[in-house]
């Protein structure tokens, strides 16, 4: 059981600011993701909750006690790395009970606790054998069992699937999904990967150049982002933006004219907002219906079409740079060169006003 607190919490290494002010109430228990583009702060934060890094400015708490100053060992904190480390020449079982032989345990604790961490991560039928006799995501456990068996408050993870290949990467997610699951501790986990980030989160940090961008569930995140980034850093394919004119309002929602020369009513508040250019109107791929309908329409020339099978992504070139992605079914007969029509439903746009800032609006679905 551990709750983290940060509050304003600053990071400088010299004269660059890495961290810039973060405020986070992570419950006990809870599973929190920290999830943002290259070099946007992830690690550096989790090495601040760690104790690896010192804290420039601001205060870290762990259960209601201030541990700024206190060693990493101290905190009850476990943490797992991308490059999982092993001790080549020592067997997995010998690789989970070094860091309790180092802390002079006694050795039937020892042998009791990486028995169980070896079954929470099936790991029995391999204890004897050498890391070069393992896969990718059998070494990837034993890095995980290492942390285990400390039986930490908190367990940090660092991008810890990033070198598996996909299948064993949603492999591994289902498994750390149910360690969570089967463990009572706090965990935070960093990734790059937004679906990563929205399969095991129960809340979702979203980071951008050392600033919280917005703390909350996933579902929270894909229907209410709170600004433009947000929005298009979660769903995937992502948001599509189209820059746009506010024209006026309808009984207070927001009336917009797209780039394209399209009119839609949207169901944002317009709260004050005056008309004027510098608005951008978000619909994500899967809102759009290839076919037209809705409550606007768009038209323009198909340049790319993927079938996956399952669904078919059509890209529609509107003079924009980029072209308007829409999701449609997986026996989609569009092709490229083709004229489209694309309906767009008025509920399912996002507004986000000229400092990028998103206007409220109802959940849609
Ligand atoms: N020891 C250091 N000295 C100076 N700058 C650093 C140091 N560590 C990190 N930085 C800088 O801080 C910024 C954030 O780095 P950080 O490693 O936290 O990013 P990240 O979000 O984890 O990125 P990635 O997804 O690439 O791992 C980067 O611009 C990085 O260059
Ligand atoms: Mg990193």
């Amino acid at each position: 059981m551990a709750t983290i607190k940060l509050d304003s919490v600053k990071k400088s290494f010299g004269k660059v600011d890495v961290i810039k002010g973060v405020d986070l109430d992570i419950k006990s228990q809870e599973f929190v993701v920290f999830v943002g583009p290259s070099g946007c702060g992830k690690s550096t934060l989790l090495r601040l909750v760690a104790g690896l890094e010192d804290i420039t400015s601001g205060t870290l708490a762990i259960d209601g006690r201030v541990v700024n100053t206190l060693s990493p060992s101290d905190r009850g904190i476990a943490m797992v790395f991308q490059s999982y480390a092993l001790y080549p020449h020592m067997t997995v079982y010998e690789n989970m009970a070094f860091g309790l032989k180092l802390a002079k345990t006694d050795p039937r604790s020892i042998e009791e606790r990486v028995n169980e961490a070896a079954r929470i991560l099936q790991l029995d039928p391999l204890l004897q054998r050498l890391p070069k006799q393992l896969s990718g995501g059998q070494r990837q456990r034993v890095a995980i069992g290492r942390a285990i068996v400390r039986k930490p408050k908190v367990f940090l993870f660092d991008e810890p699937l990033s070198n598996l290949d996909a299948a064993l990467r949603v492999q591994m997610r289902i498994e750390i999904a149910r360690l969570h699951h089967s463990l009572d501790a706090t965990m935070i986990y960093v990734t790059h990967d937004q679906v990563e980030a929205m399969t095991l989160a129960d809340r979702i940090v979203v980071l951008r150049d050392g600033y919280v961008m917005q703390f909350g569930t996933p579902l929270d995140l894909y229907h209410h982002p709170e600004n433009r980034f947000v929005g298009g850093f979660i769903g995937s394919p992502k948001m599509n933006f189209l820059p746009c004119d506010l024209v006026g309002d309808t009984a207070g929602q927001a009336v917009v004219e797209t780039v394209a020369g399209t009119r839609v009513s949207t169901t944002s508040a317009i709260n004050g907002q005056r008309p004027g250019s510098g608005f951008t109107l978000g619909v994500r791929p899967e809102d759009l219906l290839a076919g037209g309908g809705g409550d606007a329409e768009i038209e323009g020339e198909v340049i790319t079409v993927e079938h996956l099978g399952a669904e078919t992504y059509i890209y529609v070139d509107l003079g924009m740079e980029e072209p308007l992605v829409v999701k449609a079914a997986g026996n989609s007969a569009v092709s490229h060169g083709d004229r489209a029509r694309v309906g767009i439903p008025a509920a399912a746009c996002y507004l986000f006003d000229p400092k990028e800032r998103a206007l409220e609006r109802p959940a849609y679905n």
